[in-house]
């Protein structure tokens, strides 16, 4: 099935089946994703809008995702939250935006949803929009190197790619040289299961 399908047909339960996720795992990652971003901000992959809270008061922001449906509930949550985004429709591998648009991009949980084949493509677009001097904050999923952690994600790996389409063990750091990036930093946010990348197009 694809992605769009897969979020169009999952949008209504996607908080709901997330929510303890969310809770105890998230929110606290969000906070943290944020720091130092600054101008004009793309978050790759809205999704439902779950970083909304965590926008630093002084960015413009814009929030792009596949799914409609997905993006509805975005609407719904700007709409609560009084959050100042423009959302768009979109496939990360062909933005319709100018080259070096924004400052700072986001992305989290997008890159382990996106196929290895979509995964150089999508990390070029973000190169492409983002302006040289600026910076891009990738977060996602990691196999953790702990025994018992790593069994229990094993377990959960089939419904996660059943459900969501995504996977734990995506290359998407193989494919930054090629994309024009290089990577500045590299963090576990929670554990050593979600990681985040900061990088930044090469300087040429
Ligand atoms: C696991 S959700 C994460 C949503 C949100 N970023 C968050 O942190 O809760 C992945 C999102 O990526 C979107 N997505 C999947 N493939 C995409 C693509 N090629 N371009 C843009 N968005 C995509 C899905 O529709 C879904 O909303």
């Amino acid at each position: 099935m694809s992605k769009r399908k897969t979020y169009n047909r999952i949008a209504q339960l996607y908080d709901v089946l997330d929510w303890p996720f969310e809770f105890f795992r998230y929110k606290p990652v969000r906070r943290m994703l944020f720091e130092g971003l600054r101008g004009n901000l793309l978050d790759a992959g809205v999704g439902t809008g779950r970083n909304f809270p965590f926008y630093p008061k002084d960015c413009f922001v814009t929030g792009i995702d596949l799914s409609s449906a997905m993006l509805e509930r975005a609407r719904w949550r700007k709409s609560k939250l009084d959050t100042a985004v423009d959302l768009y429709e979109m496939n990360v591998t062909e933005l319709d935006f100018a080259d070096d648009s924004f400052d700072s991009v986001v992305s989290t949980f997008l890159f382990c949803v996106l196929d290895e084949t979509q995964q150089q493509p999508a990390l070029e677009e973000l190169c492409r929009v983002c302006r040289p001097d600026g910076s891009i904050h990738i977060v996602d999923y990691a196999y953790s190197q702990n025994p018992f952690r790593l069994l229990i994600m094993k377990l959960w790996a089939p419904f996660v790619y059943r459900a969501y389409g995504a996977k734990f063990n995506r290359h998407t750091e193989q494919y930054l040289e090629a994309a024009g990036l290089d990577l500045v930093e590299k963090k576990f946010l929670y554990r050593d299961i979600i990681k985040l990348l900061i990088v930044r197009p090469k300087f040429l």
